[in-house]
């Protein structure tokens, strides 16, 4: 029988792109989502690319007795928890928005599930909990340090699963650390639409491109790395949206045991300095992108790495994609939608 996943924040970037990966490996998916971050274009086109019927529930994670009716009125098997915002700078300014909507909002979620007897969930987490790593490649037992409300936000949510899964019968979580996701949808009809101007180096190398910002602007070029500028490991957002097709399948197979949440990196485990990644986008555009040198954004690692082993020997997933398909595929996404969903 076709098994039906909740995807909060399912119309979001990575969102919509785990969304089209579940239907094409053919799950069901209901998506949640108040659409505050995300139109309900993407969800449109999800549907059909993969002539596949996405439903979209608009709702507010804090919203109990939105997600209670939800689950009443749906049969769920498995949870995505992907809804949340994501800002760092804004986490700082407004601590209390990010507890509420990462963190109250998911205990809603979490309630809502323990109510009507669902407990298995994978939850979006990020590499941002490592803070300031110090030792490449960082695997799952490097020390935790969240640098920031977000960071604290995302690791709050890991310790909850943690605890309800030791604690529930049947409960089962896998907590996925996301290094860096860029990308788009190979078709180019899907792909990262930030509102305002983009903080992430993928989004804003993007603009420029489009001539919607006059230049990148390099964070530091005095970093102890080769070249100086500061070193992520960049994964495609279609290999990240497979990796949360396997974790699922996991969940729900006999290979998961109960009472367990694995914390999961998904990355590559190669990682690209800010100089490689503008050549790229040079290659994939075919024309100069501008950009100078300015001094380091504070807060900033000179070098982020995934080991990915353990999702390879736990799931059976690894990334395929290499840095000039993820520029390529992104800049498909921008050229064609050079002002997003609602300019398209
Ligand atoms: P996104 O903003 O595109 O997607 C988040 C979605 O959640 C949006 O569609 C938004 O409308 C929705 N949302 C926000 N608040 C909500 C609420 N209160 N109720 C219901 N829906 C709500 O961001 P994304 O990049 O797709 O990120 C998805 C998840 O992955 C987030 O939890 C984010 O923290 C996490 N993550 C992202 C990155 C990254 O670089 N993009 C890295 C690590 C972790
Ligand atoms: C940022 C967040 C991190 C989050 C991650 C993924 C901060 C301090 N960290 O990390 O918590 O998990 O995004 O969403 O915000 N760069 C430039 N010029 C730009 C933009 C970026 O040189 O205009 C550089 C940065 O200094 C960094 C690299 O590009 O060295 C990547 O930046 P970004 O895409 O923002 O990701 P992170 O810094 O890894």
């Amino acid at each position: 029988m076709t098994q039906t996943i909740l995807a909060t924040g399912g119309a979001g970037f990575i969102g919509s792109h785990v969304t089209l990966e579940l239907l094409t490996a053919g799950y069901k998916v209901v998506v949640f989502d108040n659409l505050s971050n995300s139109s309900p274009k993407s969800i449109e086109r999800v549907a059909r690319l993969t002539n596949g019927a996405p439903e979209l529930v608009v709702g507010d994670i804090r919203d109990q007795a939105a997600l209670d009716t939800l689950f009443e009125s749906h049969d769920i098997d498995a949870v995505i928890n992907m809804a949340g915002v994501k800002a760092v700078g804004e986490s700082v300014e407004k601590p209390q928005k990010y507890y509420d909507i990462n963190v109250s909002g998911s205990i809603n979620l979490y309630r809502a599930m323990l109510r009507h007897g669902v407990g298995k969930v994978v939850f979006s987490s990020s590499a941002t909990v490592y803070g300031m790593p110090e030792k490449m490649p960082i695997d799952e037992s490097y020390p935790i340090g969240p640098l920031n409300p977000y960071g604290i936000s995302k690791r709050m949510n890991e310790q909850i699963l943690e605890g309800m899964t030791a604690a529930n019968p049947g409960w089962r979580a896998l907590l996925l650390r996301y290094f860096n996701p860029v990308g788009a949808h190979g078709s180019g009809q899907i792909g990262e639409d930030p509102t305002g101007t983009p903080d992430n180096l993928f989004p804003f190398i993007a603009q420029v491109a489009t001539g919607r910002q006059p230049g990148l602007k390099v964070f530091g070029n005095d970093y102890p790395t080769p070249d100086g500028t500061a070193i992520r490991d960049y994964i495609h957002v279609v290999d990240l949206a497979r990796g949360h097709v396997r974790a699922i399948d996991f969940l729900l197979s006999d290979a998961a045991q109960d009472n367990v949440a694995e914390v999961i990196n998904l990355g590559t485990g190669s990682g690209s300095s800010v100089l490689q990644v503008h050549r790229a986008w040079q290659d994939a555009c075919g024309f100069e992108i501008p950009y100078d040198m300015a001094p380091r954004r504070a807060g900033d690692a000179p070098e982020s790495c995934a080991n990915p082993a353990k999702a390879k020997d736990l799931l059976g997933w690894e990334a395929e994609f290499d840095l000039p398909r993820m520029c390529a595929d992104h800049w498909k996404w921008q050229s064609a939608n050079p002002q997003g969903y609602e300019g398209s």
